[in-house]
C-alpha cells in the first residue's frame, strides 16, 4: 500500500489555456509516468477509464464537492450559495434519494420520445432562423438548442431566452473557481429562479395545464403526487436548465467537428434517423464535457493507492472514451463500433447521480443531428477554431463553419 503522500506524480496544470487545447497529449504524458493517477491544482486527478469506473460509482465512499465549493468562495446563504447546495446533485443522501425515487421512473427513453416532436420544431425554428447564409459559427447556433428546448418543453415565454441563455453562460464558468464571478453568479440564479417559478405558477394557473403532455406537467404532476415542496420543484427545474445547457451545447458542437473529418457518416445522418443514435453514442465516447469532482467521505483504497478522507478527486469523464487501453484504435471515430458493456462510455455519469436526463439529452442530440445533416450539406471548417477552458465543461467555443444551405 502507498501512502499518497509518497507518490511521484505527474503534475497537470489543467486551468492553463492551452491545456484545453490539447489535453489528450498532456493525459498520454502523464500515464508514462504514472497509469492512472496525476495531481493537480485541482486535486487528483483520475483519469484511467478502468480506475474511473471502479472508483468513481463508490457512492458510500464519496461525495459531491459542492459544499466546499460555496465555503471556499465564501458564498453560504447567499441565492447561488443556497442554490447550490441544495440542488439535486448536492442533497444529503436521504433528500435525494427521495427525489431520485420520485422523477427517476419518469424520466424513460419513452417519455423522451414524447418530447422528439417539440425538439424537432425548435432545432427546425432555429435552422429556419441561422442557417439561410450558408455560415456560422456552429458553437454559437448549438447555444441556442438546448436552451430553446427547455422553454418550449415547459412552456416557458420565449422572449427570455436570449436573456437567460447569457446567465447560463455565466453559470457554466463557476467551475473555474473565480472569486471575480461570484456577483454575476447572483444574478445569473436570481434571473433563472424568477423564470421558473412563474413559469410553474402560470401553469398551475391555467385551468387547461395539466392536459399539456410536456415536461413541465410531467415534473409538476409527479411532485404533487410525491413529497416535493415547491422549492424542491423549482430547484429541481432549474438545474434541468443548467445541467442540460453547457452539456448539450458542447456535445453537438463537438460531434460537428468530428463529423467534418467524416463526410460519409454525416451524409448518412441524413437520411437515415436510426443511424444518428450510434453517431451520437459514439460522439459521447470520443468526447464530453464532464471533469467530475468527488470528496472521500473516509480512507479509501484503490489498487495500491490509499486517499485520506477529504481528498478531492476530479474525475476526467471527458476524455476517458480515448483511453488506449480500454479501447482499440481509440481516436477512430466509428458509430458501428461493438461496445461491451463494461465499456460504454461514462458521459451520463455512474452511480447514484448517473444523468437523469440522459433520454431527454440523447433525444435532443439525435433529432438535432438528423436536421441539421438534411439542411446544411457539404459542411466544412470556415476559420480558426477556439476551445474553451478544459477544467468544468470543456469543448469548442467556436467552430467557424460554412455549408450549402437547404430549405426546409
Ligand atoms: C449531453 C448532455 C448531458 C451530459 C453529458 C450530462 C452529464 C451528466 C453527468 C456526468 C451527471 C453526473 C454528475 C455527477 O455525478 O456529479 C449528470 C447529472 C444530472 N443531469 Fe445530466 N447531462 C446532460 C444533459 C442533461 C439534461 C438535458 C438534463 C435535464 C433535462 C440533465 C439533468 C441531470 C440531472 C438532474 C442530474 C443529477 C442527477 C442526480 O443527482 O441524481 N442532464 N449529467
Amino acid at each position: 500500500m502507498t501512502a499518497l503522500a509518497e507518490l511521484d506524480l505527474p503534475f497537470l496544470e489543467m486551468e492553463r489555456p492551452e491545456f484545453g487545447v490539447d489535453p489528450l497529449k498532456h493525459f498520454a504524458e502523464a500515464r508514462a509516468k504514472h497509469p492512472w493517477l496525476a495531481a493537480s491544482n485541482y486535486g487528483y486527478v483520475v483519469h484511467e477509464f478502468t480506475a474511473i469506473r471502479d472508483l468513481f460509482p463508490q457512492d458510500d465512499k464519496l461525495h459531491p464537492p459542492y459544499a466546499a465549493v460555496v465555503e471556499m468562495f465564501g458564498t453560504k446563504g447567499t441565492p447561488w450559495g443556497r442554490f447550490t447546495s441544495e440542488q439535486m446533485i448536492s442533497l444529503p443522501p436521504e433528500e435525494h434519494k427521495l427525489l431520485r425515487h420520485t422523477f427517476a421512473a419518469k424520466f424513460t427513453p419513452r417519455f423522451a420520445n414524447q418530447l422528439r416532436p417539440a425538439m424537432r420544431a425548435t432545432i427546425e425554428r432555429l435552422l429556419d432562423e441561422h442557417a439561410g447564409t450558408g455560415r456560422m459559427d456552429f458553437a454559437e447556433f448549438a447555444s441556442w438548442y438546448p436552451i430553446s428546448n427547455m422553454f418550449d418543453l415547459v412552456g416557458a415565454d420565449r422572449a427570455r431566452i436570449a436573456g437567460i441563455r447569457d446567465d447560463l453562460e455565466t453559470l457554466g464558468l463557476a467551475f473555474s473557481l473565480d472569486k471575480a464571478l461570484i456577483p454575476a453568479l447572483q444574478t445569473a440564479i436570481v434571473q433563472i429562479d424568477a423564470l421558473v417559478a412563474e413559469t410553474i405558477e402560470e401553469r398551475r394557473a391555467d385551468p387547461n395545464g395539466s392536459e399539456k403532455q410536456d415536461l413541465l406537467t410531467l415534473l409538476v404532476d409527479t411532485a404533487d403526487q410525491g413529497r416535493i415542496n415547491a422549492r424542491q420543484l423549482t430547484d429541481l427545474i432549474m438545474f434541468f436548465f443548467i445541467a442540460g445547457y453547457d452539456t448539450t451545447k458542447n456535445v453537438l458542437t463537438y460531434t460537428m467537428y468530428e463529423l467534418l473529418k467524416y463526410p460519409e457518416i454525416y451524409a448518412r445522418c441524413a437520411e437515415d434517423h436510426a443511424y444518428c443514435a450510434d453517431v451520437v453514442e459514439e460522439a459521447l465516447r470520443v468526447f464530453n464535457p464532464g471533469s467530475v469532482a468527488r470528496v472521500t467521505s473516509e480512507e479509501v483504497t484503490y489498487r495500491d493507492v490509499t486517499f485520506p478522507p477529504d481528498t478531492m478527486l476530479y474525475f476526467t469523464f471527458n476524455i476517458s472514451g480515448r483511453d488506449p487501453d480500454a479501447f482499440v484504435d481509440a481516436e477512430r471515430f466509428d458509430p458501428d463500433r461493438e461496445i461491451d458493456r463494461d465499456h460504454r462510455h461514462v458521459a451520463f455519469g455512474l452511480g447514484k447521480h448517473m444523468c437523469l436526463g440522459q433520454y431527454i439529452a440523447r433525444a435532443q442530440l439525435q433529432e438535432a443531428i438528423h436536421a441539421i445533416a438534411r439542411r446544411m450539406k457539404q459542411p466544412r471548417l470556415d476559420g480558426e477554431i477556439v476551445w474553451r477552458p478544459y477544467p468544468g465543461s470543456w469543448g469548442l467555443k467556436t467552430l467557424p463553419f460554412a455549408f450549402e444551405p437547404v430549405a426546409g
